[in-house]
This record gives C-alpha cells, sequence and structure tokens, in this order.
C-alpha cells in the first residue's frame, strides 16, 4: 500500500510551533500516527499483567523493550479489580499504576484496552460474576443495569488512568473500548456510544479512542463506530494486503493497525498444545512491517492463569492454567528461537536498543516432596464453611450464594433406600462445571458439564448425597458469556427431582491461607482394589530451599505423579488446577517469589479424584523443565489450530 508507505517517507519539517510537546495523534492525510507532531509507527507486544507476577513485571518489560518493542499492550480485567460491587483492589500484583509506571521508566509506551470486556481467555471475558445477580441482564449491551455497574466501575478505574495518559506525561498513547463487539451477537451501536462518551468524559478529547475486530466486513459492521479508529486482528499465514482491505472499508484513511497478531494460540484441557512455528510468525511479521503498518503481537508473553482465572469456550472447554501460548517469552519468561526470529525481523526496519537482554531466570529441580493426607474435604467442612449451609428447596447458583469461584458443596438426602444401582441425572446439562460425588462419605463418581450428565449411584434412605461442583471458568467468548456456575438446574435422581438441599458455599483459599488443621476424625485406610474414586481430600507438605547453593530460591516447576485433578497451593499463594489426566499441561509453573528460603514453604493440595497415595508413593516433585506438551490421547480435532478462522468456526 503505496499511501502507508508515504506515511514514514512523509517530511514533517514545517512543523507548526503550536504541537505541544507530548501528543499523540492520527494524521489521516499521510496514513499514519504523528507522535510529538513527527510521523509514527508503533512495533508492540501483549503482557496481561494480572498472568504475571509484580516480581516479574520489570523482567518481563526490559526483554520486551530489548526486542526492539516501542509499546506493550494490555488487558484490565474488570473482575480482577472488583470482586464484589464496590470493593475494590488495585494492590500487589493487581496495582496496574505501578505495572504502567514500569513500562513507562522502561522507555515503553502503552496501548491500554480498558474493556469492559476483554475476552482474553479470562473468566468471563472480565466481566465481574456479580453482574448476573441479575439474571436476565444482557451483558455488553444498553441494559440499564450493566451501564450501571460498567459506569461506577470506570467511573473509578479511567480517573486513575488519565495522569498516565501521554499527553499528560505518562506511557498510554490509546484506548481501546470494549473488544471484538462485532463478534458478539448484540450489534448494540448504542452501547458503543455509550462508552465512547464515558471514555470521553473521563479522558478528555485527546485521547485516541480505537476498537479491534476480526478482520472481515462482517465483523467491523458491528465492531467500529464513528470516532472510534477501527483496528482489526488476523493470524500468521493470513493474507495481509486482503486483511488491511477489510479495515480500509472503516476506515478509508489512516494508519493501518493489526492489533492481534497471533504469536501462538490458545490451549484446553484436553486438546493438544497450540504451536505456532517461529519461521511463520517472523514471514508474515515481515510482511505487516513491510507495509509500514503497525502491530501488536498477542502474545509477546502470555503467563499464567493463577488461581480460578481462567476462562472457557464453547462447547463448554476450559483453558488451563499455563497461557504459556507458544510466544515468543515463554510462560516462565524464557527467551525462546521465536523471542529471537522476531527481533531479527524488527530489527531490519527499525534501530535496537543497545545493551544486554536479560537472560532467562534458572529454574531449579528441588526434586520431591512427601505428602501426607490432612482429611478429606468432608472432614475439614467446619473450617471451609465457617458459616454453615443455606437451605433451598431447590438448588441455588454460586451467583445466589455470592460465591463466585471454587468449589460449593451441594448436600441432600436419599428419600429411599437405593440397593440398586440407580440413575442420578443432570437432565438439562446443569452441573456447571463438574461435580464429585458421594453417598455418606462412599465416592460414586463424577458429572460433567456437555461430557458425563448422568451416574449411578447407590445408597440407604436418610443418607448423605454430596455433590462437590466446581467452577472450572466462565466462558470468555459469545453469547454463553453469561455463564451461572453450580447446580443451574434440577437433578433428578431415579426421575424424581432432588430437593431440599443444604448448600455449603466453601471458602478454601481463606482456610487454607489460615493453615488447614488436620481432622481428627479416623482415616479409611484403602482397601486392596481400590476404587475408582476417592473422596476429594486435602494433603500437604514442606518444601524446604537447600542451604548452601547460592541465589535460591529460584523459578521451579511442579509435577503431579500418579495425581488426578485438582487445585495447589504454595505458602496460602493459589497456583492453579492441575489435571494431568486430562493434558496437555503436566506441570505448574512456580515463580521464585512465592518461596521462602527462612522457613519450609508449605504446600496444600486437594485432590478432587484420586491421589497415588494408598498404592504408590504420595509425592508431588519439582522439575526443572516445564511440561504443557504432553501426548496424550485427545479427542475431536486433532488439527493443530492456530488459523482464528478455523478456530472460530469450530466454537
Ligand atoms: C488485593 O490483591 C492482592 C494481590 O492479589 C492481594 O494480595 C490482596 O490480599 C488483595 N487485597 C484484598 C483486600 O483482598
Ligand atoms: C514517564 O517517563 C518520562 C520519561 O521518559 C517521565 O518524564 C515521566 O514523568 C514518566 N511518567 C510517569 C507517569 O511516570
Ligand atoms: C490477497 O488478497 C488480495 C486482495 O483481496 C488478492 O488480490 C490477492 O490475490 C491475495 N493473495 C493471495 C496470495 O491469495
Ligand atoms: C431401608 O432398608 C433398611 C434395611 O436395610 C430398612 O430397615 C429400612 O426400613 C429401609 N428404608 C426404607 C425407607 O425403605
Ligand atoms: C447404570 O446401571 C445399569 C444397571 O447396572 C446399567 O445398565 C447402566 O448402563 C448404568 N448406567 C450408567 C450411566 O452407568
Ligand atoms: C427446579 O424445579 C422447580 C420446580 O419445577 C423450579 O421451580 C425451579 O426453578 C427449578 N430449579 C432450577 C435451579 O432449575
Ligand atoms: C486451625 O487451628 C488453629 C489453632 O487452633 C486456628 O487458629 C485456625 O483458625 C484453624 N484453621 C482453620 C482453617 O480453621
Ligand atoms: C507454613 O505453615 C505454618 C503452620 O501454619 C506457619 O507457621 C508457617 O508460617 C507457614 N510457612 C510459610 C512460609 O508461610
Ligand atoms: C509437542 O510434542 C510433539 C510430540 O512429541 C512434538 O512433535 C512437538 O514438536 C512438540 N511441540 C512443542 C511446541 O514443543
Amino acid at each position: 500500500m503505496p499511501l502507508a508507505l508515504l506515511c514514514l517517507a512523509a517530511l514533517f519539517a514545517l512543523l507548526p510551533a503550536s504541537i505541544p510537546q507530548r501528543s499523540f495523534g492520527i494524521d489521516y492525510d499521510h496514513n499514519c500516527f504523528v507522535k510529538d507532531g513527527k510521523p509514527f509507527r508503533y512495533i508492540s507486544g501483549s503482557i496481561h499483567y494480572a498472568r504475571v507476577p509484580r516480581y516479574y513485571w520489570k523482567d518481563r518489560l526490559l526483554k520486551m523493550k530489548m526486542a526492539g518493542l516501542d509499546a506493550i499492550q494490555t488487558y484490565v480485567p474488570w473482575n480482577y479489580h472488583e470482586s464484589e460491587p464496590g470493593l475494590y483492589n488495585f494492590s500487589g500484583d493487581r496495582d496496574v499504576e505501578y505495572f504502567l509506571q514500569l513500562a513507562n521508566e522502561t522507555g515503553l509506551l502503552v496501548i491500554l484496552r480498558a474493556g469492559p470486556y476483554i475476552c482474553a481467555e479470562w473468566d468471563m471475558g472480565g466481566l465481574p460474576a456479580w453482574l448476573l445477580e441479575k439474571e436476565s441482564i444482557v451483558l455488553r449491551s444498553s441494559d440499564l443495569d450493566y451501564l450501571e455497574s460498567v459506569d461506577k466501575w470506570m467511573g473509578v478505574f479511567l480517573p486513575k488512568m488519565k495522569p498516565l495518559l501521554y499527553q499528560n506525561g505518562g506511557p498510554i498513547i490509546m484506548v481501546q473500548v470494549e473488544n471484538e463487539y462485532g463478534s458478539y451477537f448484540a450489534c448494540d451501536y448504542d452501547y458503543l456510544r455509550y462508552l465512547q462518551k464515558l471514555f470521553r468524559h473521563h479522558l478528555g478529547e485527546d485521547v485516541v479512542l480505537f476498537t479491534t475486530d476480526g478482520a472481515g466486513k462482517s465483523y467491523l459492521r458491528c465492531g467500529a463506530l464513528q470516532g472510534l479508529y477501527a483496528t482489526v486482528d488476523f493470524a500468521p499465514g493470513h493474507n495481509v494486503t486482503a486483511a488491511f482491505l477489510s479495515q480500509r472499508s472503516s476506515e478509508p484513511t489512516g494508519p493501518l493497525v493489526n492489533s492481534e497478531f497471533y504469536t501462538g494460540w490458545l490451549d484446553h484441557w484436553g486438546h493438544r498444545h497450540s504451536f505456532v512455528p517461529a519461521q511463520l510468525v517472523a514471514k508474515s511479521l515481515g510482511e505487516i512491517l513491510a507495509r509500514g503498518a503497525n502491530v501488536n503481537m498477542y502474545m509477546f508473553i502470555g503467563g499464567t492463569n493463577f488461581a480460578y482465572w481462567n476462562g472457557a469456550n464453547m462447547p463448554y472447554t476450559p483453558q488451563p492454567t499455563s497461557y504459556d501460548y507458544d510466544a515468543p517469552l515463554s510462560e516462565a519468561g524464557d527467551l525462546t528461537e521465536k523471542y529471537f526470529a522476531l527481533r531479527e525481523v524488527i530489527g531490519m526496519y527499525k534501530r535496537l536498543p543497545e545493551g544486554p537482554i536479560p537472560p532467562t531466570t534458572p529454574k531449579f529441580a528441588y526434586g520431591q516432596v512427601q505428602m501426607e493426607k490432612i482429611g478429606t474435604l468432608l472432614e475439614v467442612l467446619d473450617d471451609l464453611s465457617p458459616s454453615g449451609p443455606v437451605k433451598s428447596v431447590y438448588p441455588l447458583t454460586f451467583v445466589q450464594l455470592k460465591q463466585y469461584f471454587g468449589f460449593v458443596l451441594y448436600r441432600t438426602n436419599l428419600k429411599k433406600n437405593l440397593s440398586e444401582e440407580t440413575l442420578l441425572i443432570s437432565p438439562l446439562n446443569g452441573v456447571h462445571d463438574r461435580a464429585y460425588i458421594s453417598v455418606d462419605g462412599i465416592p460414586q463418581g463424577v458429572l460433567e458439564r456437555g461430557k458425563s450428565l448422568m451416574i449411578n449411584i447407590t445408597g440407604k434412605a436418610g443418607a448423605n448425597l454430596d455433590l462437590l461442583v466446581e467452577n472450572m471458568g466462565r466462558v470468555n467468548y459469545g453469547k454463553y458469556n453469561n455463564d451461572f456456575k453450580g447446580l443451574v438446574s434440577n437433578l433428578t435422581l431415579d426421575q424424581d427431582v432432588l430437593v431440599d438441599w443444604e448448600i455449603y458455599p466453601l471458602d478454601i483459599d481463606r482456610a487454607v491461607g489460615h493453615g488447614l488443621n488436620h481432622s481428627d476424625d479416623e482415616l479409611k485406610t484403602p482397601g486392596s482394589t481400590p476404587p475408582s474414586y476417592e473422596l476429594p481430600a486435602f494433603y500437604t507438605g514442606t518444601l524446604s530451599i537447600p542451604s548452601g547453593i547460592p541465589d535460591l530460591p529460584q523459578d521451579t516447576y511442579i509435577r503431579f505423579p500418579g495425581w488426578t485433578k485438582g487445585q495447589i497451593w504454595i505458602n496460602g499463594f493459589n497456583l492453579g488446577r492441575y489435571w494431568p489426566t486430562r493434558g496437555p499441561q503436566m506441570t505448574l509453573f512456580v515463580p521464585s517469589n512465592i518461596l521462602v528460603s527462612s522457613a519450609p514453604n508449605n504446600i496444600t493440595v486437594l485432590e478432587l479424584e484420586w491421589s497415588p497415595c494408598s498404592i504408590q508413593e504420595c509425592v508431588v516433585e519439582f522439575v526443572d523443565k516445564p511440561d504443557i506438551n504432553a501426548t496424550l490421547q485427545y479427542e475431536g480435532n486433532s488439527e493443530k489450530l492456530y488459523s482464528r478462522d478455523l478456530y472460530l468456526s469450530h466454537l
């Protein structure tokens, strides 16, 4: 596109004296951005501060700077900052202002994707689950209750960003409104106009506001709005000319921008690990830069879905704990072949910064840690649910209980003797998302959303029927965003609707943080032939960092030999979910900043299905290499879905 090249060649020798020292805008005549009165093209990379420990922000930003990037792009997950209506957290790992200041100090500009919706393979696309307290809410639309919440949140968040805008002395050059709105069914222009007005109100008239949509006229139809600069996203291998022509359908002039150029791709539990060859990405990046276009590489570092933050796609498939993304910097911030390949391409278009690239951080194999059973979840129920159960004839959802993440225990009683195998059914696929079922402490099996909707159980009249229900992550994309958790519809047993529930909200994170106490109850000795399921149970162990070795603690990875599925905490920090029997992720990244060398480190594991402890070694193991690419038997499509269009067509 000759017009774009003109941008780079344009001479702005006769600058009017009135151009302020710090300014950023769009030059529609020369098809480029203009920064401080000069034509400007950015090469940017995505990093999500919520997926990297604060301790490592500086290291990752410096690595990005040394790759030749001008800017970083980051998403702001609303639900990470406003966990309950009006309860805000901007401290520690959630201190977004500090993160942006670090970017500024590192000499990186910032492209801020402020939401309210972000997708991002993040729980509910960044929208707080408490929005669903109004059950009929139409998210991402002019729904009045939705707008009221957006208005309050943005009234807190955007004023924090104002001093960080480029023209106010900060790093933020552009702010994205919504995200890929053209892929959403609502197509509500009033909503986009409302956001535009809201952003302008808080940020002023000077800042460049923009939108991002798939590179196709059909996406831009509902995603673009007059006054918001329309950009597109597309993957390596895509026809670059055709992609930018689609941007031109909305923006006949102005800079060409790919806001999400995919360096890799996301993973799902039970699907093979995504892999996009470095050479393919490098070649496409070269084509984009050769046109004078602006680009943001998504992701430049993916990082980790710690705790419960992963999202899911439909048909319901949650994303794993690792968000490595096959990005140029690995989940742990390691320099990869792709990093150097992309840096080389960037070096053909601009001068790379001088100085050393921060090296890959060393990883340490601390070895095996002996684990010991604390007790079953039922045995420590009082610790986990101090306020006790909520009684309800029909099951309540997580949102109705005002518990948004983790696990809830649903209990009812058998009304009759079930000496024969009797079907427990979730007729409307209403177990969101996985239930671990027992009768009077005898494990029966698992129900799973979209996969396993009935099991047989047995038990005596009056026995407790317990379902521990796990929220495995809310849908982050598309019309299934209103993703209620828990038992969201009635279950039947022998064709009778189950009623009269005692529902225990569980604050497992708090209990683990305070130190779970060994239960006094007698532990059941396992039989000689183990059943296929055990009761969900807690295990604990300690990792002591060896002395006499300099520079410990270092980063590490944890493996789960013989374990099945669960959640793990180290020193109370919720590292995330493990599920080696489904894969492809086998190890979890353990950043050094959660470890201490002055005292033993407390490891707590909640194993939901089956631990190795009764039949073999009861250990977890710290290793120095990640394994997120296990070759298991995978269901469904065996193709590597690195094409966005191919991917979307599978949803
Ligand atoms: C705020 O978030 C930080 C980082 O995740 C956390 O350490 C802190 O406990 C949170 N504060 C509150 C009051 O929840
Ligand atoms: C950002 O960095 C510039 C120097 O590059 C400095 O003048 C400015 O004060 C910094 N802004 C903030 C908000 O830290
Ligand atoms: C790429 O798209 C352009 C514009 O639609 C078209 O003219 C060109 O033939 C395409 N190139 C290839 C290799 O398909
Ligand atoms: C269930 O069976 C037990 C004997 O195993 C019997 O005593 C009891 O009456 C039965 N209860 C019902 C509700 O049928
Ligand atoms: C339940 O048990 C019956 C009788 O043993 C059997 O035919 C059926 O396949 C079982 N169903 C399930 C879902 O296990
Ligand atoms: C369960 O069934 C009852 C009676 O039909 C109904 O009122 C209730 O809404 C249902 N509950 C759920 C969670 O679907
Ligand atoms: C475990 O016991 C200690 C000391 O009795 C108590 O302070 C703590 O709260 C208990 N932990 C939990 C999770 O209840
Ligand atoms: C580990 O747990 C013990 C007992 O609850 C506690 O005293 C200690 O401070 C914990 N260690 C760390 C490193 O948090
Ligand atoms: C993943 O494993 C497969 C099979 O071992 C291998 O061919 C592939 O190169 C691996 N991919 C990555 C990204 O390591």
